[in-house]
């Protein structure tokens, strides 16, 4: 829609337009405070290796390359350490091993690490023993103890983020240049206020990107029409990812489209489907082919963890292996069937043994959840589960070569 691009975009557009699941900040001075200090700290990413995932995914998007975008639901202030990352990274680099020898395809690495902190929650407070609390928003927000104290919403904790996030990058990059393959970071940019006061104006090129990850995405209860987040996303010339979950309909993710990226621009969108194993059947194809129709460039992910989060009986939030690892081959029978080509896969999973989803090999129970259940938000694959799930792909991706080889 052309007039989506004569619409004046700034940094702080957003401000105009419905802006959803923001913490309830106490005190607008503080926060305002913060994000005035913010603004005069270095960006993260730099341009340069940001227009270089647009470039990679590009190539995905044109079948000769594979997107892996996995880690944290989200990062904690607790799990920060070394270990932690080197143990998330070597994750990475190991599935991707199995899906570039499987698929004969540069595999493009993405993790949600170095400032995916925020939290978006389907409702405001949390109860427990007859007691209401503003809902744990992550760690960049509150802290998650279950007290008054903890849970107010605190903007000194973006800093702490900050300094996080450009310690993790700086160690995933001397493991990236160690093994010689570019390592990108990624996070949903849900804090208008902090991702607002991270953006920086590339002088040669006049472009705003969003400097504390090469690629952002807005999450699925904020990619509605007349969002702020989608305004927000809009100016930023960073790749960007729309997660689509069973209630976005196609006419509205055409619009969405229009709106994000009006050139057509390759490499620009990534459409991360979340429908759940259940609901993939039945509203993943409609979305396939309104796309197709329209001949938008996009790259189809595969989100196969947050349509299918259950309670077990004992409490917890957990998510079956034979429910992630249906979705999955689900959507790799799904994309082509409707001419789309799959072309990555997005997954919460973590590098440490970890008991937050049942199933695998191991054959986790929901008894077996309170062994190390440490998730400061949804549950996680192990990486024995994650390496599971590596070589189902590879499956599935040596069968697509070989069908595209026969072609
Ligand atoms: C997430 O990726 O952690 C998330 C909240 O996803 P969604 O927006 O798809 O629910
Ligand atoms: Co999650």
């Amino acid at each position: 829609m052309a007039t989506a691009m004569a619409e004046h975009w700034t940094p702080s557009s957003w401000q105009g337009h419905d802006v959803r699941q923001q913490p309830p900040w106490p005190d607008a001075g503080v926060l305002a405070a913060a994000t005035r200090e913010l603004a005069a700290y270095p960006p993260l990413v730099s341009p340069a290796d940001t227009d270089g995932l647009r470039v990679a995914l590009a190539e995905a998007q044109a079948g000769r390359a594979f997107l892996l975008q996995g880690g944290d639901c989200a990062e904690s202030f607790a799990e920060f350490s070394t270990e932690n990352i080197r143990a998330s990274h070597r994750l990475i680099a190991d599935m991707a091993d199995i899906l570039a020898a499987a698929s004969g395809l540069p595999v493009i690495r993405i993790g949600r690490m170095a400032g995916q902190f925020a939290k978006p929650r389907s409702t405001g407070e949390e109860e427990k023993d007859g007691r209401a609390l503003p809902a744990y928003r992550g760690d960049i927000v509150n802290g998650i103890a279950f007290d008054e104290a903890a849970r107010l919403p605190d903007p000194e904790r973006m800093f702490r983020a900050y300094s996080q996030a450009a310690a993790t990058l700086a160690h995933l990059k001397d493991l990236a240049a160690s093994e010689g393959s570019p390592f990108y970071t990624s996070h949903e940019a849900l804090l208008l206020p902090f991702e607002q006061a991270l953006v920086r104006r590339d002088e040669p090129s006049g472009r705003y990107y969003g400097a504390w990850a090469h690629f952002l995405w807005v999450g699925d209860r904020t990619r509605f029409p007349g969002s702020a987040h989608v305004e927000f996303a809009r100016g930023l010339a960073n790749p960007i990812g729309i997660k689509c979950g069973p209630s976005l309909d196609p006419e509205t993710l055409l619009r969405l489209l229009d709106r994000l990226d009006p050139d057509h621009a390759p490499g620009r969108i990534t459409l991360i489907s979340r429908m759940g194993h259940e609901g993939i059947a039945d509203r993943l194809p409609p979305l396939l082919r309104a796309v197709g129709r329209e001949g938008h460039p996009v790259l189809w992910s595969c989100d196969p963890m947050h349509g299918n989060t259950v309670k077990a009986a004992t409490g917890y939030k957990t998510r079956p292996m034979a429910r992630i690892l249906a979705e999955v081959r689900d959507f790799f029978a799904l994309c082509p069937a409707e001419g789309a080509r799959a072309g990555g896969i997005h997954i919460e999973m973590t590098g440490q043994n970890v008991t937050e989803c049942t199933g695998g090999a191991a054959m986790l129970t929901e008894q077996d959840l309170s062994d190390r259940y440490h998730t400061h938000c949804d549950p996680r694959l192990n990486a024995t589960q994650a390496m599971e799930l590596a070589q189902l792909l590879a499956d599935m991706l040596r069968r697509s070569s070989r069908g595209a080889a026969a072609a």
